[in-house]
């Protein structure tokens, strides 16, 4: 199976009830080789009209940060998200859908087998680092998990909410770029 198969798979899934209030299946966006990986949350309204992750206010915000560390959708990462379909008024996924959809996300993993997660908020950090992860606390630390270094840091809407974080926010890019350094060998 390759990234491109299991895309198609994946825009034609149906294993919980977000897929009736979806517009776009949101599988992720970037190189299929990226050793970094980030990870939202599930998409918004713009993600689910344009069928891609991180394309609305958060998007550009986040864009930014990736670009400042030499790091882009297009050229060297891959951008995924826990849910693949939009819950409906942006509230957070049930269970039962993240539980669902998790199957896709480890496939995902299995395909790119990145060096590096990048947790974007908390739903992301507490499903795939720590259920008990704060990320007002842990923000910015890197956890070995059988070899793959994971990492939280602030959601960007969060950021855009609450401004007075984005310097934690830029400290967390500076240490991955630092990391990235360190640890991949065709990410640079
Ligand atoms: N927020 C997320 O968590 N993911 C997206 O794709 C867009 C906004």
């Amino acid at each position: 199976m390759d990234f491109e198969e299991l895309k198609q798979e994946c825009l034609a899934c149906r294993r919980c009830g977000l897929c009736e209030t979806r517009t776009n299946v949101v599988f992720g966006q970037g190189v299929p080789h990226a050793e970094v990986l980030f990870v939202g949350e599930g998409p918004g309204a713009s993600e689910d009209a344009q069928g891609l992750p991180f394309v609305g206010r958060s998007g550009k915000l986040l864009d930014s940060y990736l670009e400042a560390i030499d790091l882009s959708r297009e050229k060297n990462i891959f951008i995924a998200n826990i849910v693949k379909c939009r819950p409906p008024e942006n509230r957070d996924p049930l269970p039962e859908e993240s539980e669902a959809c998790k199957p896709w996300l480890r496939q995902q993993f299995q395909l790119l087998r990145p060096k590096i997660v990048v947790c974007l908020g908390r739903i992301a950090a507490q499903q795939l680092i720590d259920p008990k992860l704060s990320v007002t606390k842990d923000h910015g630390r890197f956890f070995d998990k059988n070899g793959t270094l994971f990492m939280a840091t602030l959601h960007p809407a969060a950021l855009l909410r609450n401004p007075r974080n984005k310097p934690l926010a830029f400290e967390d890019f500076v240490a991955l770029r630092d990391k990235i350094h360190e640890v991949c060998d065709h990410t640079y």
